[in-house]
């Protein structure tokens, strides 16, 4: 108990640090372009809404035209001037088509003629849901996963990545999910695909320190479950809600434009989450696994249901 309220206190103080250097850091996000992949529904939808608010062109990209479209006219609403929001058809896990895409989004924006300064919001994601051992197991629908939730960051990021250089400036943000940083039962090939995205978000931020780019900037989001319909039915044990509830979409987005704009390179969701990380790296594997079955994280996926937005986008891919 007294080694489980020190970890609490140390991640308190850890996030009471992150908070306070960052309230002093905001910036403002005005006049910046910012491409969203997955833009059509979720997250991707509702940050454009928030960021067209803010003043900052949008690039919105999704494998859903339709609902990409749909999107794109509600951001227009609330946008400065109608020509800052496109909208671009794109299925993320084709290489070509992110290099016509990305090409297409930087001329059409006139980017090297303007100087503007970029934001890429890599956030399209597909889930399966399904146990390596259910005998409907779909092994497509696992490597496609893993491509559009993990290989498809290394394509859209090259896409934006010179012209950030190029400008000096730029941030990088890329939506993970606490599935990145621990494992779940009935999500193995997600987890997977999410490791990968955090591991890619932590080499991306050395490489670009290493190489002396210290003006672009990198934000890892690992939320838990949100209420978007990705993830039906599946949450903690009631008794558990109270510290670690489904998350509401809009606080989501709320807290990710924050971080953005403080540049925070990491913003776990809920607060508990700063824990996982902790627990893992000291506790021995038989009681982390005993942790995470008594607090109900293995059972989780228990009654999750596949939804309609996800089998659609499953139709396209
Ligand atoms: N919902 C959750 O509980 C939860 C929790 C943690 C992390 N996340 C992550 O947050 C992100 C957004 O999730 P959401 O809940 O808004 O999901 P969502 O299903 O509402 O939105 C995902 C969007 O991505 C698009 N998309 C799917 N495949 C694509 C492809 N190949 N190319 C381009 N676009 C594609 C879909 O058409 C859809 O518009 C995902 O990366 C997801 O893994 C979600």
């Amino acid at each position: 108990m007294a080694t489980f309220t020190n970890l609490a206190g140390l991640a308190g103080i850890y996030y009471g640090g992150c908070e306070l250097y960052g309230a002093c850091a905001s910036v403002s996000l005005r006049g910046r372009l910012c491409i969203i992949t997955g833009a059509g529904s979720g997250i991707g939808r509702l940050a454009a809404l928030a960021l067209a608010a803010e003043g900052v062109s949008l690039a919105l990209w999704d494998i859903d035209e339709n609902a990409v479209q749909g999107v794109g006219k509600e951001a227009r609403a609330l946008a400065w001037e109608q020509e800052c929001v496109r909208t671009y058809s794109c299925d993320i896990s084709d290489r070509a088509a992110v290099r016509e895409a990305g090409a297409r989004t930087l001329s059409d924006f006139d980017v090297a003629g303007v100087g503007k300064e970029l934001l890429l919001f890599n956030n399209a994601g597909i889930v399966s849901g399904k146990s390596l051992l259910d005998e409907n197991f779909d092994e497509a629908r696992a490597a496609k996963t893993m491509e559009v939730n993990g290989t498809s960051l290394i394509w859209v990021t090259r896409a934006f990545l010179p012209a950030m250089v190029a400008h000096g400036q730029g941030h990088v943000v890329t939506l993970a999910s606490s599935a990145g940083l621990a494992g779940v039962a009935g999500l193995v090939d997600y987890c997977a695909s999410k490791h990968a995205a955090v591991g890619f978000n932590e080499s991306l931020r050395m490489e670009l320190g290493a190489q002396g780019h210290k003006r672009i900037f990198t934000t890892v989001v690992c939320p838990s479950f949100i209420a978007t319909g990705m993830f039906k039915g599946a949450g903690m044990p009631p008794w558990m809600r109270t510290v670690a509830p489904v998350l509401r979409p809009e606080y989501v987005v709320q807290r990710i434009v924050e971080a953005i704009k403080r540049r925070n390179p990491v913003l776990i969701m809920p607060r508990l989450g700063y824990l996982s990380p902790v627990l893992r790296a000291t506790l021995p594997t038989v009681l982390y696994d005993w942790v995470c079955a008594t607090t109900g994280i293995s059972s989780s996926m228990d009654n999750f249901v596949q939804t309609r937005s996800q089998q659609g986008a499953r139709s396209k891919l």
